[in-house]
């Protein structure tokens, strides 16, 4: 089975270049079905649930021609099926954005439900809701969303909670429908901006996103596009906490520092080094890390895809720091492999109250998602000694070459899989 090993200790420092993001590009390849025109995407992240995701469409008889490992093109002319119904569709939560997309198009949609990471309870009741009120009957059974409209109108659509998901869903199908839509309470992060920016560049009429309210004036359809995906917020975030925790010096580049505001301004309070220019953040870490309190909140918030990298660096630093995990309830599980580490973390229902540690130390730890797994390889890194990372398929998820970045900052983490690599890993780091 593939894991990490990795022998921490070491500052990372260098430059690392951050990909297109994942949170965005799913839902954009599914509104790329759209249209009957070919769609070219570049700045598409080379990852698993990208992958599953052409998959689906391909599944339902979209063309999907991959030119580059970053550029795909797509012409969704010939759908043979409206409906997708597979093992590897349920294992990403994206596979929802079908729903949309599909609804909005042809009207119809039947989808099975989304699986994606078990970070805590994953309601679908605001997408329902938007598509109801758009027109739509919606029915769940036998793991199946099934969702058709006579016709789809616009509605004023009030969010009872703030969902990036849900956001994205209902303006796909707001995009296709009779008249005008107002969306109420939408999220605002990055990826909700990237969409709606694409689905305008197919045609579609939508104004506001970034704000809390959008407004859509529906089109009778899209045309063909080429459009470029904004980087990966969270990866970038990553690769800045990584340089705290190992106290290093990273610049990461082909990034729109805007997007980082909540993530340096908390590496500010941790004591880091921040310069931020027009497409590249440096974070310089060169003393001890200092305690500070975080919630996670939706955009512009601290992320919660950002809570575990952040509760492995206040782990470290000195004092007594208090982590509120406001979006997802289950998003602590890795706190048991932190503590085998050394960490001291208490959890109280949504909250890790967390006294600094100094140190960790190397373990056997296993990643139990994505984000999670990704904050344990920066735990490993700053560790004393060698840690073996299993189940990292969940980072595969959503990291594109992360050891193999990592390695280029410095990192002595290999990816292994047989007991030769183990061999050859131990000769390297000696
Ligand atoms: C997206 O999930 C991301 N996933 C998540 O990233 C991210 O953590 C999350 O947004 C929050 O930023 C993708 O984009 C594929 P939500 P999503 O709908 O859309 C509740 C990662 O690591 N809610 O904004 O599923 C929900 O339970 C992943 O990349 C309802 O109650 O998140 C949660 O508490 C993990 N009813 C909150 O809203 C609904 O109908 C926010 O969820 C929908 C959501």
């Amino acid at each position: 089975m593939e894991q990490y090993v990795i022998k921490g200790g070491n500052p990372l420092v260098g430059e690392v270049e951050i990909g297109g993001a994942k949170n965005a590009a799913l839902p954009i390849l599914a509104a790329a079905i759209m249209t009957d025109d070919t769609v070219h995407i570049d700045n598409l992240p080379d990852v698993r649930d990208i992958n599953v995701m052409l998959g689906a469409m391909e599944s339902i008889g979209t063309l999907v021609h991959r030119e580059g490992r970053h550029y795909v093109t797509i012409n969704a002319a010939n759908i043979s099926s409206l409906v997708v119904d597979n093992e590897n569709v349920k294992k990403i939560r994206a596979s929802y954005y079908l729903i949309g997309a599909l609804l909005g198009k042809y009207k119809h949609a039947e989808v099975t439900l989304p699986g994606g990471c078990d970070i805590g309870c994953r309601a679908i009741d605001q997408h329902i809701k938007g598509f109801r009120a758009l027109g739509a009957e919606v029915v769940v059974e036998h793991g199946m969303i099934r969702t058709r409209a006579e016709r789809l109108v616009g509605s004023h659509i009030y969010m009872d909670v703030v969902s990036v998901g849900a956001t994205i869903n209902v303006m796909m199908v707001a995009a296709m429908a009779e008249g005008k839509t107002i969306i109420e309470n939408a999220a605002k992060e990055p990826h909700v901006v990237d969409v709606a920016n694409f689905l305008n560049s197919m045609g579609a009429n939508i104004k506001g996103a970034g704000t809390d309210v959008i407004r859509i004036k529906g089109v009778p359809s899209l045309h063909k596009s080429d459009y470029t995906i904004i980087p990966d917020q969270i990866e970038a975030g990553t690769f800045m906490f990584a340089a705290a925790v190992t106290r290093g010096d990273v610049t990461v580049r082909n990034v729109i520092p805007k997007h980082l505001e909540s993530i340096t301004a908390k590496l500010l309070e941790l004591g880091c080094e921040v310069q931020e220019e027009d497409d590249c953040v440096r974070v310089v870490c060169s003393r001890e890390l200092r305690h500070t309190h975080v919630k996670t909140l939706p955009y512009p918030g601290f992320p919660t895809d950002m809570q575990p990298q952040i509760t492995v660096a206040l782990g470290l630093a000195s004092g007594t720091s208090i982590v509120t995990e406001s979006i997802f309830e289950n998003r602590f599980k890795y706190v048991d492999e932190l503590t085998r580490m050394g960490a001291n973390i208490k959890v109280e229902g949504n909250t890790a109250i967390i006294d600094g540690v100094g140190r960790y130390t190397g373990a056997g730890i296993s990643a139990p998602d994505l984000r999670a797994g990704a904050a344990l390889v920066l735990a490993a890194l700053s560790a004393e000694g060698e840690s073996h990372l299993d189940n990292i398929h969940y980072i595969q998820r959503g990291y594109e070459d992360f050891h193999l970045k990592l390695q280029g900052l410095g990192a002595q983490i290999h990816l292994v899989d047989t007991e030769q690599d183990y061999s050859n890993f131990r000769m390297m780091t000696g």
